[in-house]
C-alpha cells in the first residue's frame, strides 16, 4: 500500500445508525453496506454485535455479500463481546474486531472508577484475547481527544505490543482543535515505539463542527485512516463526514493524500442513506447538500455562466450531481433570467431581455424561486 493513500473506515451502519431515528433493518443496512463496497471504502464497520441479535445478524449477512471491504464489528473490552464478534464475522473475507476502553481521566474516574494502570490492563487483555480470533484487531482508546498525550503514548506502545493493528484515537466528544488533534496525532508517531508498525486513525465527532478539519489535520500529521459515515450523520452532531474528508483529498493534491473512493457515486450514496435512514441533508451541506451546486445571486451566476470555475472548487459530476443549478430568485441578473429562458426554448434580444427582466422582477419579488411555468407567463410581456 502507498504511504500516502488514506484508508476510509466507514462507520454509518454502527456510529451513523445508533443515533434516534436511524434504525435500520437487516435488508436496509445490506443495500447500504454493497454500495459502500461499490463505493470504494476500505473498511465497513457493519455494528456491534453483542447489541442485539438483530445487529449480530445483519453483521453476518453483510460479510457474506462485501466483496472487497474489510469488515469490522465494535466490541467493548469485554471478553464476551469479543467472542460474539468473532462469530458475527465468521464468514468475512477479511475480518477485524475493533476492541477498546475509556482512556481519559474523566472516563477513568467516573465511568470506570479505575486507574491509568488497570485501564492499560483492561486494553491488553481486551486486544490479546480479540488477537485469538482475528489477525487484524482495532483498539480505541476512548476519548483520546481529552487523554493527556503522555499517557496515550503508554496506552499506544502496550497495545502494539499485545497486538494491535490499528490504533484508532477517537475526538469523542468533539473537543479538540485542528492543531491540537494535529499535534496529537504527531505526538504519538514521534514517541510510541513500534507505532510505524501500525495504522493510526482518526475518529473525530462534530460537535464543535470541527470534526472534517481535525481528521485532515490528523491525516496531515502522519494518521492513515479516518473513520467517517456518509452525511456525516453520528452521535450527537455526528461523524466526520465521508464526501467531505474524501474530497478535500482530492481537491488539494498539494496534501499528497489520496482515497480509492469512487467519487461519481458520492451524491447517490448520500441520497440512499438520507432516503432509507429518513435523515434530511441539510441544503447547505458541503458537497451533497441541494444547494451545494446552485447559484441564486446575480453576481455569481453571470460568472458560473461565463465560466463554471469562477465560483465553483468541483465540478459536480466529480461527486455525481449532473450539472450546475441557476436557481432564479429576486437576486437573479438578466444573465440568469437569459441562461433559464434559452433552456426552455426562448432565444432573447437584448431589448426583449430588458422587458422580460422587469416583468421578473415583480415576480420573483412575490416568489422564493422562480420556476420553468413561471418563466413561460413572464414571456407573455413580450408575446
Ligand atoms: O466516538 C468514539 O469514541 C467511538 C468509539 C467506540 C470508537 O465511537
Ligand atoms: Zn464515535
Amino acid at each position: 500500500m502507498s504511504d500516502n493513500k488514506v484508508q476510509i473506515f466507514d462507520t454509518t451502519l454502527r456510529d451513523g445508525e445508533q443515533v434516534p431515528g436511524c434504525k435500520l433493518n437487516t435488508e436496509q443496512k445490506l443495500v447500504i453496506a454493497e454500495r459502500l463496497d461499490n463505493l470504494g471504502v476500505d473498511i465497513i464497520e457493519a455494528g456491534f454485535p453483542v447489541s442485539s441479535p438483530g445487529d449480530f445478524n445483519s453483521v453476518t449477512e453483510i460479510t457474506k455479500i462485501v466483496k472487497n471491504a474489510t469488515v469490522c464489528g465494535l466490541t467493548r473490552a469485554v471478553e464476551n463481546d469479543i467472542k460474539v464478534a468473532a462469530e458475527a464475522l465468521k464468514y468475512a473475507v477479511k475480518p477485524r474486531i475493533h476492541t477498546g476502553i475509556g482512556t481519559s481521566d474523566s472516563h477513568i474516574q467516573h465511568k470506570f472508577k479505575s486507574t491509568r494502570e488497570k485501564i492499560i490492563e483492561r486494553g491488553v487483555a481486551a486486544v490479546k484475547y480479540a488477537k485469538s480470533f482475528v489477525e487484524d484487531v482495532e483498539f480505541y482508546a476512548e476519548d483520546a481527544g481529552r487523554t493527556e498525550n503522555a499517557y496515550l503514548a503508554q496506552v499506544c506502545e502496550a497495545m502494539i505490543k499485545a497486538g494491535a493493528t490499528v490504533l484508532n484515537i477517537p475526538d469523542t466528544t468533539g473537543y479538540c482543535l485542528p492543531d491540537e488533534y494535529g499535534a496529537k496525532i504527531k505526538y504519538l508517531k514521534e514517541n510510541v515505539k513500534g507505532i510505524e508498525n501500525v495504522t493510526l486513525s482518526c475518529h473525530c465527532h462534530n460537535d464543535l463542527g470541527l470534526a472534517t478539519a481535525n481528521s485532515i489535520a490528523g491525516a496531515i500529521n502522519g494518521a492513515r485512516q479516518i473513520e467517517c459515515t456518509i452525511n456525516g450523520i453520528g452521535e450527537r452532531a455526528g461523524n466526520t463526514s465521508l464526501e467531505e474528508v474524501v474530497m478535500i483529498m482530492k481537491q488539494h493534491p498539494d496534501l499528497n493524500l489520496f482515497t480509492g473512493i469512487d467519487t461519481t457515486l458520492l451524491y447517490d450514496t448520500s441520497r440512499m442513506v438520507s432516503e432509507s435512514m429518513g435523515m434530511m441533508v441539510q441544503p447547505n451541506k458541503a458537497i451533497v447538500g441541494s444547494n451545494a451546486f446552485a447559484h441564486s445571486s446575480g453576481i455569481h451566476q453571470d460568472g458560473v455562466i461565463k465560466n463554471r470555475e469562477t465560483y465553483e472548487i468541483i465540478d459536480p459530476a466529480e461527486v455525481g450531481v449532473t450539472e450546475s443549478a441557476i436557481v432564479l430568485t429576486a437576486r437573479s441578473g438578466r444573465a440568469a433570467l437569459a441562461y433559464r429562458a434559452k433552456k426552455v426554448g426562448y432565444e432573447l434580444t437584448k431589448l426583449e431581455l430588458d422587458e422580460v427582466y422587469k416583468e421578473f422582477l415583480n415576480f420573483a419579488d412575490s416568489k422564493k424561486e422562480v420556476v420553468d411555468e413561471d418563466i413561460h407567463e413572464i414571456m407573455k410581456v413580450i408575446a
